[in-house]
């Protein structure tokens, strides 16, 4: 009985002997062994997927992917990945041995390629600019099985997953986006950055999904609450009603003035600009939005020939009118800052005391002949503006511009 033990004891030894050594034969003869092998398969424990001593494909202890979940726990979460929760895990494992980390069997993007075909008509189309971490690997963003965060499968929520990058590692981002005062609500909402921008590839600067412009009025297209409980204007009909565009926005470049992600400043703008109507302290400093692009000097010669044409001769009525230590007007006292009807962006009237009363400006704008001086009505290469009046905080005051 016992020598009956011992030599079964024997035959099975020799076999898993041999087996072992038809096994290394076998891989090194199919190829230099991979990079990266399967914990159970390269400490050879084959029986512990195949039932038959001879392994083979066919000899299975299961399939896939209950094989699998021998050893490996079941993904659950909210959303699954078909693939993967219909059980096609050697889609995109090998079960031995692989070149690829985590023993895929193509490297990323191909293996995500391999069904996503959209994605990589989009990022290998020449006329997009892609985003640098999409074009080689899916998964620094994206779970391939399961994902408690977002039917689109993402690692973490939109923002925190743009802003790891996005801040911490410093690319690129100006602003902190949880010290910043004034907030952007689309910038804070669930999908946040994906308002604006594209993860993987799109023919816009910075990744946007439009022209700046075009996306700010997919929402500025009705009046919405500010966070100080202002109601905003629908900026799509201002810019449809008023025909004369300032400068940045004929460029469709609302951040030329704003910052989309949220800023210290007022209204979300990109430098200081006073909130109010009227100034009690003159400081230049105060308009340094306005003076990016604009000539800062005309704020501090009482006269000029050269820095404006808001003067009477030599005299600066923009100075006249904002230098001041008690009640500076703003530049929005006569300005319209997005778009209007009338020459040199002039508004048509400002809001008048607690209940902000319309009161008309009227103003009109006068012309002159370069030759003679003469006045004339069609603005042109020998028409000139010559001066204005407006009928405002005061009764009619003129200025001329050119005088002798
Ligand atoms: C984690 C599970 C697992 C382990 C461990 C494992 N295999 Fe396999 N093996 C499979 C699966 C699954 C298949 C079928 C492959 C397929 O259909 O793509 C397979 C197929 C095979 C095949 C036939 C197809 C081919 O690749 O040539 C051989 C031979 C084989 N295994 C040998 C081995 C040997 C030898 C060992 C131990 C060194 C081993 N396997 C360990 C899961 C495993
Ligand atoms: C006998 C137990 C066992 C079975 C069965 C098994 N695995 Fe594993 N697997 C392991 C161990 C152990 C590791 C290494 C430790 C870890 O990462 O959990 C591992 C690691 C992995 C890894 C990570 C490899 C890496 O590079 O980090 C993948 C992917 C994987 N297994 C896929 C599968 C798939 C697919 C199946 C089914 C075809 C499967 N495993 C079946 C035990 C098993
Ligand atoms: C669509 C392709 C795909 C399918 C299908 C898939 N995986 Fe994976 N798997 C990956 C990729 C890619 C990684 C590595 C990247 C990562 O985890 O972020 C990975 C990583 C793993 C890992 C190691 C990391 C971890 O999550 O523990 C294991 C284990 C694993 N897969 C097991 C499985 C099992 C089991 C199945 C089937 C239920 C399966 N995979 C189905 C693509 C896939
Ligand atoms: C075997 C085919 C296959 C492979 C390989 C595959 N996917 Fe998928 N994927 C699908 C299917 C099917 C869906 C669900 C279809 C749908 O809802 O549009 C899906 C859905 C997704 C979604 C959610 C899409 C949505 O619109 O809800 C993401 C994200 C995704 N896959 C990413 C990946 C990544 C990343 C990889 C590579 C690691 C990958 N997939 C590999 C087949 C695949
Ligand atoms: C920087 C992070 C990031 C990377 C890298 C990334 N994705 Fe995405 N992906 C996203 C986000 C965010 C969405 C959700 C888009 C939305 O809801 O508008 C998404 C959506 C998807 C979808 C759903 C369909 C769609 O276009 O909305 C698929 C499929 C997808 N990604 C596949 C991939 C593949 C394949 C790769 C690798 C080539 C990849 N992703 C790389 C962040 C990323
Ligand atoms: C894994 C890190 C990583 C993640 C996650 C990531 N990005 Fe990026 N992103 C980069 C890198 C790297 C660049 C290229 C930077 C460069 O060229 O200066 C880039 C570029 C950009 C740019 C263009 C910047 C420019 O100067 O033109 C935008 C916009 C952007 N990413 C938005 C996003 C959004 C939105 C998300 C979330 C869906 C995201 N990123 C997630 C790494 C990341
Ligand atoms: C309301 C639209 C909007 C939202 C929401 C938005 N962005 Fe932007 N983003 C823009 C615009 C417009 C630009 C380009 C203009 C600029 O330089 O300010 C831009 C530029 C960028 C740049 C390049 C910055 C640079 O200085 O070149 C990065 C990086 C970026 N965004 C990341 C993000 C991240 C991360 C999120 C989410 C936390 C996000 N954005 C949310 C509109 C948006
Ligand atoms: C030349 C600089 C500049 C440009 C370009 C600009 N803005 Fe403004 N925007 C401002 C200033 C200054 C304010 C504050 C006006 C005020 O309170 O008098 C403002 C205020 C706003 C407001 C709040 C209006 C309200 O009712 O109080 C919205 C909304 C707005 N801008 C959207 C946009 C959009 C959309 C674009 C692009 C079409 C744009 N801005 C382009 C300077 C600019
Ligand atoms: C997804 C919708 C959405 C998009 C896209 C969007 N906005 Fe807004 N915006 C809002 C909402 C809602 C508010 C009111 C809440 C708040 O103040 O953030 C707002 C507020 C503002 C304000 C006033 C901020 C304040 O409260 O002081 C300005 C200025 C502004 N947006 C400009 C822009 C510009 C410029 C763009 C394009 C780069 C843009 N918005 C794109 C939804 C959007
Ligand atoms: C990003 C650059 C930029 C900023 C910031 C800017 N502007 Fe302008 N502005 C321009 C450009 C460019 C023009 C000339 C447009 C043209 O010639 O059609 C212009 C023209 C004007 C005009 C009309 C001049 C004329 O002769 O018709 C006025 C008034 C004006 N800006 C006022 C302002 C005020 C007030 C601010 C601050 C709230 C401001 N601008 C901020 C770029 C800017
Ligand atoms: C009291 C009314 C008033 C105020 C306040 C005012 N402007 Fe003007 N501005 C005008 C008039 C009128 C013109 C047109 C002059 C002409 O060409 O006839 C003008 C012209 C301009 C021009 C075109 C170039 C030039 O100077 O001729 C710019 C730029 C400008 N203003 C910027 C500003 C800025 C910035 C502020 C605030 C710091 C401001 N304005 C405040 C009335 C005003
Ligand atoms: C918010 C009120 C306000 C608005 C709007 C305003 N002004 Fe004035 N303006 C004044 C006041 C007050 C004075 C008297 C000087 C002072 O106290 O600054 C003045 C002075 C003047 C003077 C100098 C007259 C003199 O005393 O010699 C002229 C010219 C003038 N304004 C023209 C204009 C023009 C043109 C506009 C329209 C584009 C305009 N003003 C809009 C308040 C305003």
């Amino acid at each position: 009985m016992e020598r009956n033990i011992l030599s079964l004891l024997f035959f099975v030894t020799l076999f898993s002997l041999f087996n072992s050594y038809t096994q290394s034969q076998g891989t090194t003869q199919s190829k230099q062994s991979s990079k990266f092998q399967h914990e159970p398969f390269a400490n050879k424990k084959c029986k512990s997927c195949h039932e038959s001593g001879a392994p083979c494909g066919n000899d299975l202890v299961s399939l896939a992917p209950e094989l699998c979940l021998n050893c490996h726990e079941k993904y659950s979460g909210m959303y699954s990945h078909s693939p993967s929760s219909s059980g096609e895990c050697l889609f995109c494992h090998n079960a031995h041995e692989s070149e690829y980390d985590f023993l895929l069997k193509e490297d990323e993007p191909d293996i995500c390629y391999a069904c996503h075909e959209q994605i990589k008509e989009k990022m290998n189309d020449d006329q997009n600019s892609t985003h640098t971490p999409a074009v080689d690997n899916c998964t620094i963003c994206h779970t391939p099985h399961v994902s408690d965060t977002s039917s689109k499968l993402l690692k973490k929520n939109v923002k925190s997953l743009c802003t790891e990058c996005h801040f911490e590692e410093d690319i690129t981002l100006p602003i902190d986006l949880d010290r910043v005062i004034h907030k952007h609500r689309p910038v804070e909402s669930e999908t946040s950055c994906l308002h604006c921008h594209a993860p993987h590839a799109t023919f816009f600067d910075s990744h946007l999904l439009a022209e700046p412009l075009d996306l700010c009025l997919h929402c500025h297209d009705k009046e919405v609450t500010a966070y100080d409980g202002a109601t905003l204007v629908n900026m799509k009909e201002i810019l449809k009603n008023n025909t004369i565009h300032h400068g940045p926005i004929k460029e469709k470049n609302c951040s030329g003035c704003h910052s989309p992600h949220g800023s210290d400043f007022y209204r979300i703008l990109l430098a200081e600009y006073p909130k109010d109507f009227y100034t009690d302290t003159f400081d230049k400093n105060a308009y340094n939005l306005c003076f990016n692009c604009h000539e800062s000097a005309v704020l501090q010669e009482r006269e000029t020939t050269t820095l404006t044409n808001f003067r009477d001769g030599k005299r600066n009525l923009h100075y006249l009118h904002i230098n001041k230590s008690e009640k500076g007007r703003t530049c929005r006292a006569c300005h319209e800052i997005h778009a209007s009807n009338q020459f040199n962006h002039i508004r048509e009237s400002v809001p008048y005391g607690k209940i902000k009363w319309p009161l008309k400006l009227q103003y009109e704008a006068q012309f002159a002949d370069v030759d003679n001086g003469i006045p004339c009505n069609m603005p042109n290469a020998s028409c000139v503006k010559s001066g204005g009046s407006c009928v405002a905080c005061h009764n009619t005051k003129f200025y001329e511009i050119f005088q002798k």
